[in-house]
């Protein structure tokens, strides 16, 4: 499977790392062989039909901070023009997400649709801002647009709800969607400061380079658009959601929770509104999971409520959710 990869940050080399360990069992037990064709970054790119070395890939972007020095002919395609000319059967889109214009991702995706690629994101800003025209953009070319990482990491909380629960009626549904503020709201349970936990989560690597997409609870918000699209049917993008973030926690609303046997934790939820907000949740709730975690509860019709744990982030882990929705790909393509 023909593949151009856009970006090579922590999810892109986690990609090409895991298909280049991983390569004789995808093939074996899948029948995969992915063959990435093209890779670009900020700086540049690097091209070959007939599939490039992937750890002299990452040895390049280690040594000169991009893939363009991969050959000795220096690759000045742009992203856009190498999506436009070289053949690939999948994009997988990895640049950095923003929730001004989604760029440069949206076009990214919009152009690998119409050429008639299938496309795996794990940006989340072209999906939070324009869910339902992407997917009837899709829709309209054919193509499978997938997009498993952009909820949970590689915690498949969207294959979940969407396939494990079928049939089901998802009536409601509530999460903890962001591990960097999950981390700074345990953290001050145990005394910090919110400026103190935000300077640890900061030293750890755990903020974006825009800590509002965290603080502001725009990166959980971005999720519960995702969430509410796929899982509920809903047609919303970012500005439906009632977003509040945790710059005016205080330790004082943290002790009061404690109180009551309650932890505050920043809420995704979909219950007839979209809102994301601070709220109290009782110890006892499984939701209420402390560090980095993510926790997501479903409540259904029949089945009553269930709730999945697991890391919502790492490069690892977000690599092995495009690696399911590869498969995924190949698989529905092997019925053609
Ligand atoms: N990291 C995670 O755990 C995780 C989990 C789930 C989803 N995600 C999402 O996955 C995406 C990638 O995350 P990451 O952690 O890999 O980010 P990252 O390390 O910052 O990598 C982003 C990549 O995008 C490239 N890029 C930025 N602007 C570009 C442009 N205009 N044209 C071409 N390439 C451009 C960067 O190029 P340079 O290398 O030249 O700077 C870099 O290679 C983000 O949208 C993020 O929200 C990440």
């Amino acid at each position: 499977m023909r593949i151009i990869l856009c970006g090579f940050g922590v999810v892109g080399q986690s990609l090409v790392k895991l298909f280049d360990s991983r390569s004789d069992d995808l093939y074996s037990k899948y029948g995969l062989k992915p063959r990435v064709v093209g890779v670009f970054d900020s700086k540049g790119s690097a091209v070959n039909s007939s599939g490039l070395n992937l750890s002299k890939l990452v040895d390049t972007k280690k040594k000169f901070g991009t893939v363009k020095n991969y050959s000795k002919n220096q690759n000045s395609m742009s992203g856009i023009e190498m999506l436009k000319n070289i053949e690939a059967d999948v994009l997988i889109e990895t640049t950095a997400s923003n929730y001004k214009d989604a760029e440069p991702g949206m076009t990214h995706i919009i152009t690998a649709m119409k050429k008639g690629m299938h496309v795996i994101s794990v940006n989340k800003g072209p999906l939070a801002l324009a869910f339902p025209s992407l997917m009837e953009l899709a829709t309209y070319n054919q193509v499978m647009l997938k997009f498993s990482g952009t909820v949970g990491g590689g915690t498949p909380i969207l294959d979940y709800a969407k396939n494990s629960l079928k049939g089901e009626r998802i009536t409601s549904f509530s999460g903890i969607l962001n591990g960097t503020t999950n981390y700074i709201l345990s953290n001050m349970s145990t005394g910090l400061s919110f400026e103190s936990a935000l300077k640890d989560a900061q030293e750890k690597g755990y903020v974006e380079a825009d800590e509002s997409l965290d603080l502001d609870g725009l990166d959980a918000a971005a999720k519960l658009v995702i969430l509410a699209n796929w899982i509920m049917g809903m047609k919303v993008t970012l500005p439906d959601i009632d977003c509040t973030g945790i710059r005016k926690v205080t330790t004082e609303d943290i002790k009061k929770a404690e109180k009551s046997n309650c932890s505050v934790k920043l809420i995704a939820s979909c219950n007839k509104k979209l809102v994301v907000s601070p709220k109290e949740v009782s110890n006892d709730d499984p939701l209420c999971v402390n560090g980095t975690l993510n926790a997501i509860a479903f409540t259904s019709e029949h089945s009553g409520t269930q709730t999945i744990i697991g890391r919502g982030a790492g490069g690892t882990e977000t690599a092995s959710s495009i690696l399911r929705d590869l498969l995924d790909i190949r698989q529905e393509i092997g019925k053609d």
